[in-house]
């Protein structure tokens, strides 16, 4: 690799290079980044008729004890099923000495730890003097923290808000939420909710989920979907008017395309509020009228547009405008940083898409003269015919088809609107659920966008988190249980290309025998060190070692220069809980680094060479 270090010759990388795109699919949102630990909190996942099933809660007590039913009594207009519990047995000797009620597993098992706090909030209205304990239950059965949270008289009363802080002295990551009383009469409970009091910046984000999507150093955060956005019919796309406001007042959906209830905890106003927290700038993606299978006819399109310019409002609009008062009394009174958003996703051979993108388009250039807009029809064969900003391009496909897409963007048009790579990943047989083989062909394509980065503005892998209990679309780059999470070696990768955001990509040219060797140099600024560094990047996609030399006119300091390697002894390792760490960076010092070094690529892998200039 020959690197042209004249001042002049390289050329900046958009800061908003790389970033991250998060879609609530595999429970990415409700139960994982969101640390809500009770699954279906409202009782309505079973739907709005009742009786309802209330899964995955269950019964604590017998036939002879108690009796579990749901209607329609709620306090919360949005969500209106309740549960109603007939307790039968009255006082110790009746009932069984840990009372009777409801236990909800949360999202397969909740993480609860020795010495952390968990704020307990719920509704209650009851017929009787019934009175209220919350605990926390190891899967064990041993009682991990348990508090009274409130009681009633001998009257009806009206629903009431009860809240309380349960200190564990014990740590179970399978752990129950169970409700209990001992005292006969009849209970409603509505919107139960279990939160750590320790969340990531204090607003509800699981804290070590969050710390990985921040190390990644995102420049951007696209969200909340995806298909996820669209729905597989319209009548369960995600609707940003139903995720926002009070948790509590929220009527949740099903996401009929990943095919799960949720609560809506993580909402609109939780993605705007997560990218500002990972300093990273928010894309929303907001429905056009368009689901996997149905169609908003163009000429009836006026309510979704007034409803993304509404969208709009609420993240930036003054606390005063309508939309924007409702984002102040959340918390936020200052506007989000909302530049850019994408009309729609992955629906642009759909027969409506054009005429309802157009409408939309205009209707927010105008309010809005700055807001950047994603069309999602592929402009990098030929131009578009319609106006954008960006526009999408998505690819999931083998190994080898991945890795020779490095020079996908080489011959894409160099003017009008240019490329966001929201989503890309090796996916099926190469990638299993996520494999060196994999990483290394993704790092060859992002190579290749890095040196097309003066049309390709942005890029993100997907999807982003899975929890491991639910997979839905495998591979991803974070995977997570209750308690803990390992990254992919997809993710290993993205966290070096992290430094490419705002780096000036030097002028280099290959020269190699071999079509398996991609390369790329960049100049990038440690912030942390204020170095100055040179960072060479090598994918060899042979199955040999591969002798690769570089030389600059380029002066490097004699210490101080690293090498980090991804590889492994087979092309299929993964990365899995019992070994997070079997494909990672291998971190090393590189001895009397030079301008003109020559080193061994090892088969299939990744190599960055970083030294001080
Ligand atoms: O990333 C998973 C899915 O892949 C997204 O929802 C969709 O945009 C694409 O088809």
């Amino acid at each position: 690799l020959h690197i042209n270090g004249t001042e002049g010759a390289g050329r900046k990388i958009p800061d908003t290079f790389f970033g991250a795109f998060f879609e609530e699919i595999n429970h990415a949102g409700a139960g994982g980044l969101w640390a809500e630990l009770v699954r279906n909190r409202g009782f309505e996942e079973g739907g709005s008729s009742v009786p309802s099933n209330i899964f995955p809660w269950t019964m604590v007590g017998d036939d002879s004890t108690i009796k579990i039913s749901t209607d329609r009594s709620s306090c919360f207009d949005r969500n209106k099923v309740a549960l109603r519990m007939d307790v039968l047995c009255d006082g110790p000797k009746s009932c069984p000495s840990d009372g009777v009620g409801i236990s909800n597993p949360g999202f397969w098992g909740m993480n609860i730890e020795k010495a952390h706090k968990y704020k307990v909030v719920l509704f209650a209205k009851a017929s009787g003097a019934v009175d209220l304990q919350v605990s926390f239950v190891g899967s064990d059965n041993t009682e991990l923290a348990s508090n009274s949270i409130g009681s009633f008289g001998d009257n009806v009363t009206e629903w009431t808000r009860m809240e309380t802080v349960l200190e564990a002295k014990a740590t179970n990551h399978n752990a129950s939420l169970q409700i209990t009383t001992s005292k006969k009469g009849v209970l409603w409970l509505d919107q139960v909710s279990a939160m750590p009091v320790d969340t990531f910046k204090g607003h509800g984000f699981r804290k070590d989920l969050a710390q990985r999507v921040a190390d990644l150093k995102p420049k951007f955060f696209r969200f909340p979907g995806g298909c996820y956005v669209e729905g597989g019919y319209m009548r369960n796309a995600f609707r940003w008017k139903d995720s926002v406001g009070a948790w509590e007042e929220r009527p949740g959906h099903f996401g009929d395309v990943w095919g799960y209830w949720t609560d809506d905890g993580f909402g609109y106003f939780e993605g705007l509020q997560f990218s500002e927290d990972i300093g990273a700038l928010p894309i929303w993606v907001f429905n056009d009228g368009l689901s996997l299978t149905d169609e908003v006819d163009t000429s009836m399109i006026g309510p979704f547009i007034q409803e993304a310019l509404d969208g709009l409002e609420f993240a930036k609009g003054s606390a005063k405008s309508k939309w924007g008062s409702l984002r102040a009394s959340m918390g936020h009174p200052d506007p989000f940083d909302l530049r850019i958003v994408a009309i729609g996703n992955e629906e642009c051979a759909m027969s409506k898409y054009r005429g309802n993108y157009l409408k939309f388009y205009d209707a927010i250039k105008q309010a809005y003269p700055d807001i950047q807009i994603i069309s999602n029809c592929d402009a990098s064969q030929k131009p578009l015919d319609h106006p954008a900003d960006f526009y999408d391009f998505h690819i999931y496909t083998n190994a080898n088809d991945m890795f020779s897409k490095h020079t996908k963007f080489d011959d894409a048009p160099r003017y009008g609107p240019k490329a966001f790579v929201s989503e890309y990943a090796v996916w099926q047989s190469d990638a299993g659920n996520g494999t060196l083989l994999a990483a290394v062909a993704e790092a060859a394509f992002l190579i290749g966008l890095e040196k097309n980065s003066d049309i390709v503005h942005m890029v993100s892998y997907a999807p982003l988190f899975v929890n491991k209990n639910d997979r839905r679309w495998t591979p991803d780059a974070i995977v997570f249980d209750s308690h803990q999470s390992y990254g992919t070696p997809s993710y290993w990768i993205q966290h070096i290309f992290s430094s490419s955001s705002g780096a000036t990509l030097l002028d280099s040219s290959l020269e190699s025998s071999s079509d398996k060797i991609v390369a790329s140099a960049i100049e990038y600024r440690n912030p942390s060190e204020k170095k100055k560094y040179l960072r060479i990047k090598v994918v060899n996609f042979d199955s040999d070692p591969q002798k690769f030399r570089f030389c600059m006119d380029l002066k490097v300091k004699s210490y101080g220069a690293t090498k980090t390697v991804i590889t492994g002894p087979n092309v299929k390792e993964e990365n899995s809980f019992s070994e997070p760490n079997r494909i990672v960076p291998q971190h090393t010092s590189l001895q009397n680094p030079t301008s003109d070094m020559t080193l061994i690529l090892p088969p299939y892998s990744f190599s960055s060479f970083d030294l001080l200039i």
